[in-house]
C-alpha cells in the first residue's frame, strides 16, 4: 500500500486527564466441554494497563489472536472485563448507571473490519443513521435530518440524496465503510475504535479511508484506537504504538521512538520485517517471528514470548513474568533485558 501523503498534525493532546484509562484489564472466556464441564479459560486479555488522551491516535499492533479485538470489544462494553477497571473521562465504567452507560456508548464509536457484516442489510442509509439518534432520544426529525446530511457530507457520500435510499448491498466496499464511519460519528463521539478498518477493502480505497479518519480526527479532536496488521500505515497514522503479544501489551512507545528503536524482541522482529530495504525480501517477508503464538488457555510461564525468543535468559524469562520497565521518557517495555540494563547502570 502506498504511504499516506501527509502525517497527521494533531493538536497537542490534553495531558491532564486521560479520556480512557485501563487498569489491569482482564477478559477471560470460559470454555466448557459438552456445554457442561469447565475445561478452562481463554485468557484473551490478560492484564492490560494504559491511558489514552483526547486528540491522539494509538495504533495497536500484534499478530492474529493476540487479543486486539477482545481489547476493542471490552472497551466497547461488548465483553465485560473479568478483572480490572476501565475509566472513561475519570469515571469507572463498571459503576455507570443506565443513562451514563448510554451516554458512554454514544461517545465511543466503533468501526469494524467487515463493513458489510457491520451494517443491517434490511435498512437503508437514512434508517441506519437515524436509528442511533432515535435510541439516544434525539426527538426532533429536523435535527436528525440535519445531522444525517452533515455526517454524509463529512464522510463524502455525496450527492447525499442519492445515498439516503440505498441499502448496504447497493454500495461498494469503500462506500459501505464510509457509511459505517458515518454511523460511528453520528452521535458526535469523543473516541473511535477502528479494528482493522481497511483490511477487507481493495488496496485502491484503503488510503482514502485512512485519510478520511485522519481528517475527522483533526476536525473533531477525536481520540482513536487504530488496530492494524498493516504496519506501513502506523507511522503516518498514530502518535503512539502499543505492541501486543499473548494477550498483554508488551511495549508502549511513541511512534517515532518505536520505529527508530524497537525495544522488545517481539516488536523488533515485527518491525524489522517491514523496514527491510531489499525489495526481494519484502515480497517474502514474514510479519511475525518464527514459531507458534502462545496458547491463551495454557500460556507459558514467565514471559509469554520466551519459547520464541532468541535473547531469552534461562531461569528468569521462563520462570518470572517481566514487569513494565520505563526505558526512557518515551518507551515502556515488558522484558527482562532492560531490568538487567537498569540494574547494571544503577550499580555503576
Ligand atoms: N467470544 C470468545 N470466546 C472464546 N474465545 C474467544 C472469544 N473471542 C476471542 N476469543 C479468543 O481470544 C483470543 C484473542 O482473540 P482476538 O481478540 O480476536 O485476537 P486478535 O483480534 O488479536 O486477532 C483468540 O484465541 C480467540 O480465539
Ligand atoms: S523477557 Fe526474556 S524471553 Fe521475554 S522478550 Fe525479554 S529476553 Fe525475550
Ligand atoms: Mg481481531
Amino acid at each position: 500500500m502506498p504511504n499516506l501523503a501527509v502525517k497527521l498534525q494533531n493538536e497537542p493532546a490534553e495531558q491532564n486527564e486521560p479520556i480512557l484509562k485501563a487498569v489491569d484489564l482482564h477478559t477471560w472466556f470460559e470454555i466448557r466441554r459438552m456445554g457442561f464441564f469447565k475445561a478452562g479459560d481463554v485468557r484473551a486479555l490478560d492484564g492490560v494497563t494504559f491511558e489514552l488522551y483526547q486528540g491522539e491516535t494509538v495504533s495497536i499492533v500484534g499478530e492474529s489472536g493476540c487479543g486486539k479485538s477482545t481489547l476493542a470489544k471490552t472497551i466497547l462494553g461488548i465483553h465485560k472485563p473479568t478483572k480490572g477497571e476501565l475509566y472513561f473521562q475519570g469515571k469507572n465504567v463498571a459503576e455507570f448507571d443506565k443513562d451514563e452507560l448510554k451516554e458512554y456508548r454514544s461517545k465511543v464509536g466503533y468501526i469494524q473490519q467487515d463493513p458489510y457484516g457491520a451494517l443491517p442489510s434490511f435498512m437503508d442509509t437514512r434508517t441506519i443513521l437515524e436509528e442511533p439518534m432515535k435510541i439516544n432520544g434525539i426527538k426532533s426529525k429536523k435535527e436528525r435530518e440535519n445531522r444525517i446530511k452533515q455526517v454524509l457530507e463529512e464522510v463524502k457520500l455525496a450527492p447525499i440524496e442519492d445515498y439516503l435510499p440505498k441499502f448496504p448491498h447497493m454500495l461498494s466496499g469503500g462506500q459501505q465503510q464510509r457509511l459505517v464511519i458515518a454511523r460511528a460519528m453520528i452521535l458526535e463521539p469523543k473516541l473511535l475504535i477502528a479494528d482493522e478498518p481497511v483490511s477487507m477493502l481493495d488496496a485502491s480505497v484503503r488510503v482514502e479511508i485512512l485519510q478520511l479518519l485522519q481528517s475527522l480526527q483533526r476536525v473533531h479532536n477525536l481520540a482513536i484506537i487504530y488496530i492494524t496488521h498493516d504496519l506501513s500505515t502506523v507511522r503516518y497514522f498514530s502518535e503512539r504504538i502499543f505492541s501486543m503479544y499473548g494477550a498483554k501489551i508488551i511495549e508502549k512507545s511513541t511512534t517515532e521512538a518505536l520505529l527508530d528503536n524497537p525495544l522488545h524482541p517481539y516488536t523488533q522482529a515485527l518491525f524489522r520485517a517491514t523496514s527491510d530495504p531489499d525489495a526481494e525480501n519484502l515480497k517474502t517477508f514474514k510479519e511475525v517471528p518464527t514459531g507458534e503464538p502462545p496458547s491463551l488457555m495454557n500460556p507459558p510461564p514467565g514471559c509469554r514470548f520466551n519459547p520464541r525468543c532468541s535473547k531469552k535468559i534461562k531461569g528468569l524469562c521462563d520462570v518470572e513474568e517481566p514487569p513494565e520497565i520505563q526505558v526512557n521518557g518515551d518507551q515502556i517495555v515488558k522484558c527482562w533485558l532492560y531490568e538487567k540494563e537498569k540494574v547494571s547502570h544503577e550499580s555503576k
